[in-house]
């Protein structure tokens, strides 16, 4: 496995890869890595003949620095665990390979980066599409995968794909659990234990407001109130956004579900913050 730091040895790497007739599958990543991180290699390496991976904790998708300074770093352990997963090449740049200084110049998908995630958390899709960007620039990735998971993300980052005419595919990856429903995050890490326990909570309501789903007469705000009470029964949890939204659009929907309905919700424990979703079939 190769691994690079720079620009130049990493387009140099790339051009070895393709010279060799392969396709380039991308998996961007900010290290600290689980096995949700792994299925999106195993995903890459089924759309591509290669696949090459990012770590990088990228500053400007955090909103402060304490978030930014306690994000889980173990880059012998991450780089091992890509090499065993049969990563051809590893670009783990410093902040100002990737915004060298005098660097000005921002990404941004103006509806939605600012809308549900994007209004708890200011600026967070700007920093993600503009980092991701970059990266597309330097790799140059024929196919490039994503977790659902993040789901907003995922659709921030297809709509900039579509926008900016670039030449990449983007594959969305399943969301990949522990054995009690938790869906994996580097930030499971941070949660103390008592916590830890509780944080099933957040898909047991998405598996509720799924059972509810296929009620004859449903609406969907019958299915918020699945959601809400499921987490309220949960005292370490705080429920800090519900959003219950056209899986395509993003739009809010309101009434009987007439159409996929993605319901995206983020739940505080102490001081971290996790998401998880769940797209219901009308
Ligand atoms: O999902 C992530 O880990 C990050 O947002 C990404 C896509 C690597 C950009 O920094």
């Amino acid at each position: 496995m190769h691994i690079c730091r720079s620009i130049e040895d990493c387009r140099a790497a790339v051009a070895d890869l393709r010279n060799r007739g392969k396709s380039i599958g991308f998996v961007p990543t900010m290290g600290a890595l689980h096995d949700g991180h792994l299925s999106l290699v195993r995903l890459a390496q089924t759309n591509a003949t290669s696949c090459v991976a990012s770590i990088f904790v990228n500053p400007t998708q955090f909103g402060n620095a304490s978030d930014l300074d306690l994000y889980p770093r173990d880059e012998d352990r991450d780089l091992s665990l890509l090499d065993e997963a049969g990563v051809e090449i590893v670009f783990l740049p410093e902040a100002d390979v990737i915004y060298p200084p005098g660097d000005e110049t921002i990404v941004e998908t103006t509806r939605l980066a600012n809308m549900l995630h994007g209004k708890v958390r200011p600026g967070h899709f700007r920093g993600v599409t503009s980092v991701v960007n970059r990266l597309f620039n330097i790799v140059q990735p024929d196919v490039a995968v994503f977790g659902e998971k993040d789901y907003q993300q995922l659709m921030v980052i297809r709509q900039m794909v579509r926008d900016l005419h670039m030449p990449v595919r983007i594959v969305g990856g399943p969301t990949m659990r522990e054995a009690d429903g938790l869906a994996m995050s580097s930030r499971n890490q941070r949660l103390s234990p008592a916590d830890r326990l509780a944080a099933v909570v957040l898909s047991r309501s998405l598996d509720a407001a799924a059972a509810r789903a296929g009620d004859p007469g449903v609406s969907v705000d019958d299915i918020r109130d699945v959601i809400a009470n499921t987490i309220a029964t949960e005292p370490r949890a705080r429920l800090r956004g519900l959003d219950t939204v056209a899986a395509d659009t993003l739009d809010y929907l309101h009434g009987p579900i007439n159409e996929p309905l993605a319901i995206m919700i983020s739940v505080q424990f102490s001081d971290i913050l996790l998401i998880d979703q769940r797209v219901i079939q009308p």
